[in-house]
């Protein structure tokens, strides 16, 4: 049977979606795993209760996870008490306008948020390339995928690496799902 990832993002102007477009892109290329896109502005909570992994992501908004991402984080409290995403397994990324931008703050956001949830989570083991635009994991993160857009249109930022390392997260994830579950 399929296994399904579900990867729920929120994006204010469009170069985070660009990242969670990528990560499906990854996803689709093993056999045997189904990818759903869901933004917070459309959460279906049947999807996330049937998917065997959710990857989250959003942008980082003044050091923290946006607000309507937290929203979403916040409107699962249901769920949480109940427990009913335990041992799925859990993955982030977050996407921001400087170099650092203080990102990891809203991975670690994220990954608490996933513990609480009791899901397993998965981190993002991609040497770096180097640090240009075109290199794979340009930012060295280890923890969840990091990508940095300039304040210029979708069409042009994130660069082609961070879409690149994006890619190469979502088939990781695809392919640790048919290794673990
Ligand atoms: C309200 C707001 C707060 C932001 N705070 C940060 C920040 O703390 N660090 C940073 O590097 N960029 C920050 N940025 C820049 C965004 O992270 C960046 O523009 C990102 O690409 C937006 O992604 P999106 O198009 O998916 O909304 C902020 C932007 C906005 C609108």
């Amino acid at each position: 049977m399929a296994k399904n990832i579900a990867i729920v993002y929120h994006s204010g102007f469009g170069h985070t979606q660009k990242l969670a477009q990528y990560i499906a892109l990854g996803v689709s290329q093993i056999a045997d795993v189904d990818c759903c896109l869901m933004s917070v502005e459309q959460i279906d909570w049947q999807i996330l209760a049937d998917a065997d992994a959710i990857i989250m992501g959003c942008p980082t908004y003044m050091g923290s996870a946006s607000a309507p991402f937290k929203a979403f984080m916040d409107a699962s409290s249901k769920v949480w008490s109940e427990q009913a995403w335990q041992g799925k397994l859990a993955a982030g990324f977050t996407n921001s306008g400087g170099l650092s931008g203080d990102k990891l703050a809203v991975l670690q956001q994220i990954q608490l948020f996933a513990m609480q949830h009791g899901m397993l989570w998965v981190g993002m083991p991609l040497q770096p390339t180097g640090t240009n635009p075109d290199d794979l994991n340009r930012m060295g993160s280890y923890m969840g995928l990091m990508a940095q857009s300039d304040s210029a249109p979708v069409e042009h930022t994130p660069p082609v690496g961070d879409l690149k390392t994006a890619e190469w997260f979502g088939e990781y994830i695809a392919k640790t799902i048919l290794r673990w579950l």
